[in-house]
């Protein structure tokens, strides 16, 4: 929550992952907010959301088009605020990057031609914006064999450290030093192929470590990987381009590399459907709609939320490539009480863990949500507070959330914040459920993750405005 008084510059709250609960006060821009006028518990919304190509997909396609010595293009783009940045981040280096218009209607492709790459040095400011640029870091090495990027420290979602990257770039024969904050990383034989083993299994550090020894010396054993299926499209693409990855969805992958060589073809990649977006809006119906059809999305990537959601009492029908709440009044049975655990995939993922929260302060009974990914990811947890949610706070990985609640629009002077992408869904969400008129304050956040929102959302028939 923060006061809506402040003028140009307002207040940031930020973790600190030894004293979970401290705030901070930092300076933030004013940014777009979004209006919300909430429907009182009713579930009024109907229609018909599409869900766009997942960002965290996209991301790294656009990160391995490093790895090309030619144009590729990669449909099915979602346009949300991290794509035009890596796509700046890459024009900074020297790469061409391009928006086409797509022949599959209302997407779009993205061109991007790595032949002419002039720097190896990313954007220090561009690089903090956005935690994903580090896996930038594997191809620009992989390719040319060197690259300097500022340390990323701390974010909004808990300490985030590299150290996967860094000791698989060492083992693979690199030399790792860190001048001020910025990380100077070279191999200037090339780099080799070696036996990997992720002490944490990590998207990015699976992404990275995949791409770099693609073009490597020899053979690389990646074990413990995470297996996300933003991995397993981007790898099933690279081996379509001539990559040679086996092993692509289970926890190893090996891999055997080009011996420096990058890649020429110009296979297209299409961006897998966002199955965080899709189980955003899938929650959004079960709070909200009578009726919703979320289509161009894949449940199978969705088990977890589909079926915590239908154990809790949603009315859901899963087709191939859609999935329907029907039959969704306010009248019926209410929803109950579930237990939330993220765990990596296949399991309930974290980018959901705060829109179930709200969910489950409309659900019957008790239930725990424990994070296990990502320490400093309650901070939403306040603001559902004060809207009037039971909810205790544990720790930094455990709440209670006791329901339902009637939830309302926060105390006269004070605004809903969006502290990441998802808490940023998830206070939209909150403001949606609730009665009275919410002010959502920092909504950059949301754009991160989410093609305009608000656009969508009226399309439902909600009251939503951007201002
Ligand atoms: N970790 C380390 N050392 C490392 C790398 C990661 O300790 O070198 C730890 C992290 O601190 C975390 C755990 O490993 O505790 C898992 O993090 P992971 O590396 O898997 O996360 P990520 O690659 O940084 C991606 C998504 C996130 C999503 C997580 C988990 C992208 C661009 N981001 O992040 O998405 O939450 O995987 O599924 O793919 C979002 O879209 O809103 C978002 C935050």
């Amino acid at each position: 929550m923060v006061p809506s008084n402040q003028p140009l510059w307002g207040l940031f709250y930020l973790s600190n992952s030894s004293q979970p609960f401290t705030i901070r006060r930092m300076i933030i821009k004013d940014y777009d907010k979004f209006i919300i006028g909430g429907l009182g518990g009713e579930k009024k919304l109907r229609g018909t959301v599409e869900i766009k190509g997942a960002k965290n997909a996209a991301l790294k396609a656009m990160a391995a088009a490093v790895l090309f010595d030619g144009l590729v293009t990669i449909d099915n783009v979602p346009e949300t605020k991290d794509i035009h940045t890596m796509s700046e981040i890459l024009k900074s280096l020297g790469t061409r990057v391009e928006w086409k218009e797509s022949t599959n209607k209302g997407t779009k492709v993205l061109e991007i031609d790595s032949s002419k790459i002039t720097s190896t040095d990313i954007d220090l400011e561009l690089a903090k914006s956005m935690r994903a640029s580090v896996v930038l870091t594997g191809p620009i090495l992989a390719r040319f064999g060197k690259v300097s990027f500022p340390a990323p420290g701390g974010c909004v979602i808990g300490e985030r450290p590299i150290d996967l990257f860094l000791e698989g770039y060492q083992k693979m024969g690199a030399k790792i030093n860190l001048d001020g904050d910025i990380y100077k990383i070279e191999a200037q034989n090339g780099l080799e192929g070696a036996d990997i083993f992720f002490d944490i299994q990590s998207v990015g550090g699976t992404e990275t470590l995949m791409m770099v020894a693609v073009l490597a010396k020899g053979t690389t054993i990646l074990k413990n990987c995470a297996t996300e299926p933003e991995i397993s499209s981007v790898a099933e693409w690279l081996n379509s381009c001539g990559a040679n990855i086996s092993g692509i969805g289970t926890t190893t992958l090996l891999i055997k590399g080009t011996d420096g060589k990058p890649f020429s073809s110009n296979n297209s990649y299409k961006t897998i459907p966002d199955r965080i977006e899709a189980g955003s809006f899938l929650i959004l119906g079960a709070l909200c709609a009578r009726e919703l059809q979320i289509t161009k999305c894949k449940p199978d990537h969705m088990e977890a939320v589909i079926n915590l959601l239908k154990k809790s009492g949603v009315s859901i029908k899963v087709g191939q490539e859609e999935i329907i709440i029907t039959n969704n009044s306010k009248d019926r049975v209410p929803f109950k009480a579930v237990n939330v655990r993220t765990h990596e995939y296949p399991g309930f993922p974290t980018d959901l863990q705060a829109p179930m929260a709200v969910f489950l302060t409309q659900a019957l009974g008790e239930s725990s949500v424990f994070e296990t990914i990502f320490e400093g990811r309650f901070k939403y947890a306040e603001d559902l507070i004060g809207m009037g949610a039971d909810i205790k706070i544990l720790n930094s990985r455990e709440i209670v959330v006791k329901g339902p609640s009637v939830l309302k629009q926060l105390p006269e002077g004070e605004d809903l914040y969006a502290h990441d992408i998802r808490a940023g869904f998830a206070v939209v969400l909150a403001a949606l459920v609730s009665k009275g008129t919410s002010k959502i304050n920092n909504i950059n956040l949301i754009d991160r993750g989410y093609q305009r929102l608000e656009e969508r959302l009226k399309l439902l028939g909600a009251d939503v405005r951007r201002v």
